[in-house]
């Protein structure tokens, strides 16, 4: 069995890290144009305007802008070329793309280069570690794992760091890099983020194939120190990736606050890539699981939601988390020209304890509210209704709030929504997904099998559940669909799915639905169409 698990690691970071046959050829992201039109091209999540795109990088707030970097090919549609592509938004809803903040290094040659892996960022204020070679003015400085390589063989990860003293619109690397060196072939994604009680920088790394997270100290953000080790518990189906690490208010239990550790590798289903968190305290040494708790709980039960990190420096102190919206069982395969992936809307954690239980929520951020175009919506449905109700509410992009009441003990089987749904001349369906309720197993699901183009990838057909009560016998259902993105948010964020779909038609149909001989009732139903993000940059 562990040689199995080897066996697959092996093959997953021999695919990962020597796919890097892209050519410098290829348009560069910067030359590109697009009005954001494409066939799947998000309307409100952030895509770059061409060219590859995985984990989300350096999230920081500053001087009014809360700044996301993410891993980006700048010559290409498939992963390679690993740098970090930049852009900033006001609101937290319209994103616009900056230039590319930091290049792979071409060593000798171009099979023989470091690339710029993932990493965090923060705001040295007053430049007080002198970073920033002129000036006391505010020093913004990212952390991230150079991956050194020889055509595409692994030679060592390391981690460095790199500077702007102009808020963040230009960065230099620093010349003293690396920081920390292990001599490692696996360690990356540096997080650093400020504690105040030891008055102390803290990083948290991690070794992926030990399954470990390493925390470090500094005080000069130069020297660090390491701290303390923890690992090999939770989930160990995959690797161990992108490690964050934050403090949140309980917040229905006065003066109570947990630590989260936050980790992407394995998923609820083991066969793929997903999300895990622990629970617990850090004394700004060491993490410790709360007694009471076991092991790792699932961030996002659906299978596009990857590498997710919180900002730094939220100026209302929230916990805000974006992340990448694609798989890496199929990442490089999805039929998306000429960009590839968007990130996650952006949702706020919150902590609550939940009978003896503590419990991450995540919540969609209210500002996307903004983004609101026309409404249809219905109260006390009984299912199933006319599918004619729905006819004049259909989008590929918007909002669905949804509440469910299933009326009887026995004989519902299941209810839910239809979405991304299209039917031929005869008024067949002949492609829809599928969120639905199992009230029997208690289980919320969503059905991609249907979806639309499954072909480019074995792994993409899915249909994933997660574990869901009704709240006073309700269920309620929150969707974002946009154009090729299914995010769901079930009792206000108890749990998430987020799925990628690519439907071949886009008629856009949306329809509530039960199967069984039991009643169903939709309490809700409120659906608004959302106007495009991209427009505001015209
Ligand atoms: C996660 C990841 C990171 C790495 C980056 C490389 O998706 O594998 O561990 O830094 O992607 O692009």
């Amino acid at each position: 069995m562990k040689r199995l698990q080897y066996l697959l690691i092996t093959s997953f970071l021999i695919t990962l890290f020597s796919c890097t046959e892209n050519k410098k050829s290829e348009p560069h992201t910067d030359t590109m144009v697009t009005d954001y039109k494409e066939q799947y091209r998000p309307q409100f999540h952030f895509t770059p305007k061409g060219n590859w795109m995985n984990d989300p990088n350096g999230l920081v707030y500053n001087n009014g802008q809360w700044h996301m970097f993410y891993q980006h090919n700048p010559w290409g549609n498939k992963w390679g070329h690993m740098s970090w592509g930049h852009a900033v938004t006001r609101d937290l809803v319209h994103w616009g793309e900056m230039p590319i903040a930091l290049y792979e290094e071409a060593n000798a040659t171009d099979a023989d280069s470091t690339m710029i892996f993932s990493g965090s960022a923060i705001v040295d204020k007053g430049n007080k570690s002198k970073i920033c070679p002129d000036g006391t003015g505010d020093c913004m400085i990212a952390f991230y794992t150079s991956h050194v390589h020889n055509k595409g063989e692994g030679i060592v990860q390391h981690q460095s760091l790199a500077y702007s003293a102009d808020k963040g619109q230009t960065w230099a690397k620093y010349t003293k890099n690396p920081i920390i060196d292990l001599k490692e072939k696996d360690f990356r994604d540096p997080k650093v983020f400020w504690h105040q009680p030891s008055q102390e920088w803290k990083m948290a790394v991690v070794l992926p194939k030990k399954y470990k997270v390493l925390f470090y100290g500094s005080k000069d953000l130069v020297n660090w120190t390491k701290l303390s080790e923890w690992g090999g518990v939770g989930d160990i189906s995959k690797i161990w990736e992108c490690p964050d690490l934050f403090e949140l208010k309980v917040a229905n239990e006065v003066g109570v606050t947990k630590w989260v550790l936050v980790i992407s590798g394995g998923h609820e289903s083991k066969s793929t890539f997903g999300m895990q968190y622990f629970i617990g305290q850090f004394d700004g040494n060491k993490f410790t699981l709360d007694a009471e708790e076991t092991g790792q709980h699932y961030l996002d039960y659906g299978r596009d939601f990857y590498a997710a990190v919180t900002w730094n420096n939220d100026p209302y102190k929230r916990r805000l988390m974006i992340g990448w919206m694609n798989n890496w069982d199929y990442a490089n395969e999805v039929p998306t020209t000429p960009w590839k992936s968007a990130q996650s809307i952006v949702r706020q954690l919150v902590m609550y304890k939940v009978g003896e239980a503590y419990k991450l929520y995540q919540a969609p951020l209210r500002e996307i509210e903004s983004l609101r175009g026309t409404y249809g919506g219905y109260s006390d449905l009984e299912l199933p209704c006319d599918p004619n109700l729905f006819s004049n509410i259909r989008f590929t992009s918007g909002e669905i709030q949804a509440i469910f009441t299933p009326a009887e003990e026995v004989g519902v089987e299941e209810f839910g929504l239809k979405v991304f749904q299209s039917k031929d001349a005869s008024g067949k369906v002949v492609e829809e997904t599928v969120i639905g309720y199992d009230p029997n197993r208690k289980e919320v699901f969503l059905d991609r099998s249907r979806s639309g183009r499954l072909d480019f990838s074995e792994k993409f057909s899915s249909r994933d559940v997660a574990p869901a009560n009704l709240q006073e016998g309700k269920i309620n259902l929150h969707v974002f669909i946009d154009e090729s993105t299914i995010e769901v948010f079930v009792n206000h964020g108890e749990v998430v799915l987020s799925s990628q779909v690519f439907p071949k038609m886009n008629q856009g149909g949306i329809e509530l639905y039960n199967k069984g001989d039991g009643r169903t009732v939709a309490n809700t139903y409120n659906a608004w169409s959302y106007n495009s993000t991209w427009d505001a940059l015209k």
